[in-house]
Formats: structure tokens, C-alpha cells, sequence
């Protein structure tokens, strides 16, 4: 059955609407903890966000009530908090952990259920991230839960997280193709994950799975770019080499000379195009001890436009 355009806009509302409660009601407690976590793990960002609109998607076509997606919401956003409490000798070590690390990292879904649950609004979202990394037939941990007694918002999260993982690009390997990425959950049917969940999940027309996978890597891809950017502030000018750009932000190597917090004018290109594309933007934080991250905050339509073909030529599915 294909939904009407109608009830698929609905459906795609009420996402943003949960989406936004998220963002809105708790917004400063839910994004103090959000950022505390991207200080330490960069990974993180585009996932969590990402894994929090695939649970929505999922749990409304399992007819969720607005209380439960909202709950939802809160657990998925802040599954891997916990992992502010890994040292980061393991949470940023390139290549395989041993098995002494590997049961460190594990104990993520401890540190940030004891850290969420005395919240009191965020107690129910608590046990979801204690359950994320559940499996259906009882092969996960923390405590190797078995089927109905796993949180069912965890056995959605479970789903949601594994499609973000196999159609994102991982250091060591490049995303899979959505059909893949799909035909792998439900060959996990009744082993990672819960049957009802991957029924509803299969349920959601494939162009409507498929369009918000494709919308979300490009709205947090942050694409490799090594071009030269003109960046003035207000008594200095500078030209420096950008890392990465984003829909939202660019990236630059400066080791002095901006501030965080503080606003520049930038002048750049994007390759093999020689027109220059111009933005403000507030720089939002260090990622290296010689890189800043900054935040577009002013930038004219037709510009945003290029970046956005930019970025959506680079990623498919
Ligand atoms: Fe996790
Ligand atoms: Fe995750």
C-alpha cells in the first residue's frame, strides 16, 4: 500500500513536530549534554541526529503515541552519552580495540544511564540507553536481554542505528547502498532485531525510507575540501585552507588569530567552479589544536544553493 501524498506530509510533520520538541522543550539540558559528547567525539554528531529521525520514522508507522516518540526521541538523541565517560586513548584510538578496550567502551550504555536517569524528564529515555546495544536473541549486553524484555523503544533504536551505520562512511570502509543496508536488517529478523520492528520498518514505502536516508547524510556530510578561503575579521585579513564544508558550516586551519564565538567573513570556491561563494560565519569551536570549525550565519540563497548541489552531486545512495 503506497500512502497518499497527504498522509506521508502528515507523517513527515509530525516527525519534525517530535523532532522539534526535542529541540525545543528540553532544548538546553537535551544539547549541553549533546555537545558535551561532540567535544569528545566528533563521530557523533551527524549520528545522533540522524539515528533520532530513522526511530521516529520507524515508531510512527508502529503508530507510536506523541508521549512514547518523544521519549523516543530523548533516548535515541542521547544513546551514546555515556561514551564522555570513555577515555579518549579508546574512544579516538584508529584501529582495532582489545578486548580489554572493547569492554571499556562497553560500559558507554552504563555511564550514561547513570548520568541520564537523574533527570527526572529524562528517566524513561534512560532505559533506552541503557538497552541500546540489545539484541533481540539475547546476544547483547549490558545484561543479554532477550526479546519483550528489551525496552521496545531500544528494539527500534536498534534498527534505526544499524541503517545509519551501514549507509554512513566509516574510516575504514565506504557507506552501503540503501537496498543493501535494508535486505541486511531483514536478514537480522528474530537474531539483532525484533520481527514487529523490521515489519514496520519494511512497511514504510522505500522511497519514503530511502529520500530521508539520502536527506539526512547530506545534511550532516561534511565533505573533504582543500581550497584557499579569504577570512576577514574586523581588524584582520588572512587567507588560510579549509578541511571540510558542510551545509550548515566550513572548516579552516588557523592556529591564531580568531577567537570562538567570534564572526568572519570568508571568501572561497568550490572546485572545478572558480566563482566565489561568500558567507559569515561565527566560529563555533577547535576540532584540532590548528583547525576551527565555524557555523554559517549569513549567507545569500543562491550560495547556500551551490553548496547544497555541491554536496548532494558527492553523496548518493
Ligand atoms: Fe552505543
Ligand atoms: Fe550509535
Amino acid at each position: 500500500m503506497i500512502p497518499s501524498e497527504t498522509a506521508l506530509q502528515e507523517s513527515t510533520h509530525d516527525h519534525e513536530a517530535a523532532f522539534r520538541l526535542i529541540e525545543l522543550t528540553y532544548d538546553e539540558t537535551l544539547r549541553a549534554l549533546g555537545a558535551a559528547l561532540d567535544l569528545r567525539d566528533t563521530e557523533t554528531a551527524g549520528h545522533s541526529e540522524r539515528v533520532t529521525r530513522y526511530s521516529l520514522q520507524i515508531a510512527r508507522a508502529m503508530n507510536y503515541s506523541s508521549e512514547e516518540l518523544t521519549q523516543l526521541a530523548r533516548g535515541a538523541y542521547l544513546h551514546d552519552i555515556g561514551k564522555i565517560g570513555i577515555p579518549d586513548s579508546i574512544l579516538r584510538k584508529e584501529g582495532p580495540l582489545s578486548p580489554e578496550e572493547v569492554e571499556i567502551m562497553q560500559t558507554h550504555v552504563q555511564i550514561g544511564y547513570e548520568l541520564v536517569k537523574q533527570i527526572a524528564f529524562l528517566a524513561p529515555a534512560a532505559e533506552i540507553i541503557l538497552a541500546h546495544h540489545e539484541r533481540y536473541d539475547g546476544s547483547g549486553y549490558p545484561r543479554g536481554l532477550r526479546g519483550d524484555a528489551i525496552p521496545l523503544g531500544a528494539r527500534v533504536f536498534a534498527v534505526a542505528d544499524s541503517l545509519d551505520a551501514m549507509t554512513s562512511d566509516r574510516p575504514y570502509r565506504r557507506a552501503r547502498a540503501f537496498d543493501a543496508a535494508r535486505d541486511e536488517i531483514e536478514r537480522e529478523t528474530g537474531r539483532q532485531f525484533d520481527p514487529a520492528v523490521v515489519k514496520a520498518f519494511l512497511f514504510i514505502p522505500d522511497y519514503a525510507m530511502r529520500g530521508s536516508v539520502l536527506r539526512e547524510r547530506r545534511r550532516s556530510a561534511r565533505l573533504p575540501l582543500r581550497t584557499l578561503v579569504n577570512c576577514r575579521t574586523r581588524n584582520d585579513e588572512f587567507l588560510s585552507t579549509t578541511w571540510d564544508l558542510s551545509e550548515t558550516g566550513i572548516s579552516f586551519t588557523s592556529r591564531h588569530r580568531v577567537d570562538i564565538g567570534q564572526e568572519v567573513e570568508l571568501e572561497f570556491s568550490l572546485p572545478p567552479a572558480s566563482n566565489r561563494l561568500r558567507a559569515r560565519a561565527k566560529v563555533a569551536r577547535r576540532e584540532l589544536p590548528d583547525r576551527l570549525a565555524a557555523q554559517f550565519v549569513a549567507i545569500s540563497p543562491p550560495d547556500r544553493q551551490t553548496i547544497r548541489h555541491y554536496i548532494a552531486e558527492r553523496i548518493r545512495l
